[in-house]
């Protein structure tokens, strides 16, 4: 997918812009609070159906205007060339179209534009609480499959009824009544999800293992390790939260909320042999948490065949140079990429074919 170039209008402080990308690598430069996050918020926004920054489109108009649009136009890897257009108006009003057709709203164009977004709070990916990781591993393990999303739904529907039912017994004392065939539901749609997520760690973890020791130049020590919160023994999944919910029982009667199942479970990250979590520097948390996401658009590539646009909001500025060029190395060989820096200069050379925006107060300029 190559994303050949965008106009904008009152999106954020960008008032107007008509840009053409490079194919491979571009380069969006300028000072602190000029536009650079706008404009990837504007690309991305045709990948994602909504903002990556906020669920109300309101705020991404331009102050004191009523209305942003925006158009995108690109070419799939198989040739075909396409156009969206999207606008929204105060008070919630949005308009999109495909190829000139008029489409329900923003969800109907998801999926047309495969896309990977790397953002300053993603070194959480590496460093912070489970919950994010969880959030990656659901995501990629989607892609990969549809089964996972079905799956995924189900647990949580189950999850939802079960915790509804804990919580009237919390609340009004007494044993929760009619639980049985939800703990078995429980227990047959958790243990799918952790298959699943075992064979998506098995996937991701040969993708960036590869990559980082591109990065690295030689073996960087990569793995993954699936926690299963309520199986420490290795049992099977099934049977193991069978019988941790019986362990459970009683403080869940007491608590009002499920308290055993592949929601509670993480990803124990390692680099260099050691977990990087608790023992990385941040510059490899960070490096780690971005070889994840680009093994993340490495799997969109193989399942959908079609490269991800890959958008990198100022993700440089912990990484050494020589480890900042090989990533840059494998960007340009491998998708069309967006890059973000306040610091150019410390950026190291930007190659060829290279497209170089600079940003200042929502203005847009093609600086070479
Ligand atoms: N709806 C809006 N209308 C007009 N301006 C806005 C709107 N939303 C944000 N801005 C302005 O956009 C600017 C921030 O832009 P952006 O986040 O793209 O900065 P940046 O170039 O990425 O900076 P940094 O290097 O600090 O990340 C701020 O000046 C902010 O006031
Ligand atoms: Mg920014």
């Amino acid at each position: 997918m190559i994303v050949r170039g965008v106009d904008i209008v009152n999106f954020r402080n960008i008032s107007k812009a008509e840009l053409s990308f490079s194919p491979t690598f571009n380069l969006i430069t300028g000072r602190n609070a000029q536009g650079k996050t706008n404009l990837l918020e504007a690309i991305y926004l045709f990948s994602l159906g909504r903002s990556f920054r906020t669920r109300s489109l309101d705020e991404a108009i331009r102050f004191g205007e009523e209305y942003f649009f925006a158009r995108i136009e690109g070419r799939s890897d198989a040739g075909f060339d396409f156009t969206i257009e999207a606008g929204a108006e105060r008070g919630g009003r949005t308009k999109v179209s495909s190829n000139g057709k008029k489409a329900a709203g923003f969800a109907e164009i998801v999926g047309i534009i495969p896309g990977v977004i790397f953002v300053a709070e993603d070194i959480l990916l590496a460093a912070g609480p489970p919950a994010g990781r969880r959030a990656y591993l659901d995501y990629t393990a989607a892609q990969i499959s549809p089964r996972y999303l079905r799956g995924i739904k189900e647990y949580r529907g189950t999850l939802r009824q079960r915790n509804a039912l804990l919580e009237r017994a919390a609340r009004e004392g007494g044993a929760p009544v009619g639980i049985e065939p939800w703990d078995a539901a429980l227990a047959e749609k958790g243990a799918a999800i952790v298959q699943m997520r075992l064979e998506t760690i098995r996937e991701i973890e040969a993708r960036a293992r590869t990559l980082l020791d591109e990065i690295l130049g030689g073996a960087a020590g990569f793995g993954m390790r699936y926690v299963c919160s309520f199986n420490p023994s290795g049992k099977e999944p099934g049977e193991a939260l069978r019988e941790a919910l019986s362990r459970v029982r009683e403080t869940e009667r007491r608590r009002g909320y499920t308290m055993a199942g592949p929601h509670f479970d993480d990803v124990q990250i390692f680099l260099e042999d050691s977990e990087i979590r608790r023992f990385g520097s941040q510059g490899r948390k960070r490096l780690a948490a971005l070889v994840l996401k680009l093994s993340q658009a490495l799997t969109i590539l193989d399942k959908r065949g079609e490269r991800p646009v890959v958008i990198l909001d100022d993700i440089f500025s912990e990484l050494d140079r020589e480890t900042a060029e090989r990533v840059r190395g494998h960007l340009a060989d491998s998708y069309q990429s967006f890059i973000t820096t306040p610091r150019p200069d410390e950026f190291g050379g930007s190659g060829p074919g290279t497209a170089r925006f600079s940003v200042e107060s929502g203005v847009i300029t093609p600086a070479g």
